[in-house]
């Protein structure tokens, strides 16, 4: 079987690092080679870039930002991604694209066309073949993220935006749904995380007849 690519995107407390980790369990149980990724981050440059970008007292210009998320993706595809697609091994990637359509595009405005392009050019062309975007109204994702313990005041200059900008990112991420809903799929990230086990596993079945 061919490796796929299933990328986990949503706003932040929706349930998608926890979705991740399940999904990578019950693929390897059914002996699917499996490697998963986190953006930013994933690679030692990612890594670097995502000290970076969680410093609260570096704030870079939208654009700068946008660059700074790009060129850590642009190092995870070269390094990770497409080697393990390669070799037939299935990934998982905690956030990719998408999170900058929706977080530099939808909610921070930059030109979409723009990001998409950069998007391109980092991906090197390479296209999810699933993109599970956890749907949880914002105000919930909120509880969820403020009772994490990684969630300090240093390293939460994101989770503190305002939260019309959440809900902006929410919206971004539906509009990208239907814009393409052959690739991404909503998932609801409501009630356990079996129960969204459950729908996740269902979202990609069909990747692994
Ligand atoms: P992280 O701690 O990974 O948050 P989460 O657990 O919610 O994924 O921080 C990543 C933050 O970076 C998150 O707020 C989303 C943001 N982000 C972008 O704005 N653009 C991007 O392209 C990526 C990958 C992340």
């Amino acid at each position: 079987m061919p490796g796929r690519l299933i990328t986990f995107e949503g706003v932040e407390g929706c349930g998608k690092t926890t979705q991740l980790r399940l999904l990578a369990n019950h693929l390897q149980r059914r002996g699917v080679p499996v490697v998963t990724t986190r953006e930013p981050g994933g690679t030692p440059l990612g890594e670097r870039v995502r000290e970076l970008l969680l410093d609260p007292r570096i704030v870079p210009a939208p654009a700068a930002e946008l660059f700074l998320f790009e060129a850590a993706r642009a190092q995870v595809v070269a390094e990770v991604i497409v080697p393990a697609l390669a070799a037939g091994t299935t990934v998982l990637a905690d956030r990719f694209s998408d999170s900058s359509l929706a977080y530099q595009g939808g909610a921070r405005g930059l030109p979409g066309e723009i990001v998409a392009r950069l998007n391109e050019l980092a991906c090197g062309g390479l296209a999810p073949d699933r993109t599970l975007v956890f749907d949880l109204e914002v105000e919930l994702a909120f509880g969820r993220a403020r009772r994490r313990p990684s969630t300090t005041p240093e390293n939460s200059r994101f989770e503190d935006e305002a939260l019309a900008f959440h809900q902006a990112v929410a919206e971004a991420y539906r509009a990208l749904a239907r814009r393409e809903p052959r690739r991404v799929a909503i998932v609801d990230a409501r009630g356990t995380p079996e129960e969204v086990h459950e729908r996740t596993r269902a979202a990609v079945a069909d990747l692994f007849p």
